[in-house]
């Protein structure tokens, strides 16, 4: 058994109680919490993130019409500025994810004396994760997104081949739509924006070894697991919504953990317990099962590689 039970009820309260950082954690502490606390926000106004369709819909229908193309243009570029801002959030959210494991992986500790020791650290970890696997289900249900960007950067194309300079384009150029354009055409733009990161974090230290990150994520994996599959620490949790929070850090450290392990998280010799994590997940009574359980489906690496063995494979059917 990779933990105690002593060490897994501590580690448990480190994901879902408000831990005050020690004087050692406190300037990263301070710094992720810059980011956090604008977290919230960003949520909100994804979750009310309407789209112009109506508009651009009319404007196509009748591309004679000038107003009608005003009227659209009008609608999308604060939309765009929008898009702009949640994708310059990532680039910070993915600064602070770096920050932490830099904290939370540095020698001479193990993966469970970090959280232990660093226990508010922790707790950052979990909440950038739970905000990513947010992010992701509120855009992957918003098709809206990708509409909006796409006539946007179709409608700049067209009055660069007239010649015409658009007002927009001091704000978001063309390099900026770029990367914004492959930002949104991800599936799950954040997470994949996170795993990249921890990829290149391990790829680029390379006087750290690898497991010293994977092990930080599937002990996590192995608290959330833990949480959610024992009655005694599951009546702990006073709502829903910590529930909720814990599945999304379970899933979030497994696709981590799927990217940046050279044999990912469904191997036979991987260090998380993926049968025993699908099978927790499955039997929790929430709507977000499923959006999860397809995060795993659908933006892991190694599910497909042949040494995932049959079982977990039907348990992802
Ligand atoms: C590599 O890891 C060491 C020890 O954790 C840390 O001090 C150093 O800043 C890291 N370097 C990079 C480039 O992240
Ligand atoms: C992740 O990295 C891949 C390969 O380097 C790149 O093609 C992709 O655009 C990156 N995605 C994000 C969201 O950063």
């Amino acid at each position: 058994q990779l933990i105690q039970s002593n060490s897994v009820i501590y580690t448990c309260g480190v994901i879902y109680c408000n831990a005050q950082p020690t004087e050692a954690e406190t300037a990263v502490w301070n710094q992720v919490s810059a980011v956090l606390e604008e977290a919230h926000g960003i949520l909100a106004e994804l979750q009310s993130y309407n789209g112009a369709g109506q508009e651009i819909r009319e404007a196509i229908q009748n591309p004679g019409d000038l107003a009608l193309q005003e009227k659209a243009w009008n609608a999308v570029c604060p939309l765009v500025a929008k898009l702009k801002r949640f994708y310059e959030f990532s680039l910070r959210l993915e600064n602070a994810l770096r920050s932490l494991l830099e904290a939370l992986t540095s020698p001479p500790y193990a993966p469970m004396q970090h959280l232990e020791r660093e226990q508010a650290l922790a707790k950052q970890f979990a909440e950038i994760l739970h905000f990513t696997l947010s992010f992701d289900e509120l855009k992957m249900t918003n098709p809206a997104i990708q509409n909006d960007f796409s006539y946007y950067r179709r409608t700049i194309s067209r009055n660069r081949l007239n010649n015409q300079q658009l007002e927009a384009e001091n704000e978001v150029n063309n390099e900026m739509a770029n990367r914004m354009s492959l930002f949104y055409a991800e599936a799950t733009p954040m997470l994949k924006t996170l795993s990249n990161a921890t990829t290149k974090f391990v790829s680029e230290n390379k006087t750290l070894p690898i497991e010293d990150t994977t092990d930080c994520l599937s002990t996590m994996a192995c608290v959330c697991r833990v949480m959610l599959e024992t009655p005694e620490y599951r009546c702990r949790f006073t709502n829903t919504d910590t529930m909720l929070f814990c599945m999304r850090v379970m899933v979030g450290v497994i696709i981590l953990y799927d990217h940046v392990h050279p044999v990912g998280a469904f191997a036979k010799t991987s260090k998380i317990d993926m049968k025993g994590c699908i099978k927790v997940l499955k039997e929790q009574p929430s709507n977000s099962v499923e959006g999860l359980l397809n995060a795993l489906r659908y933006t892991t690496r190694h599910l497909n590689d042949d040494s995932t063995s049959k079982q977990i494979r039907a348990l992802l059917q």
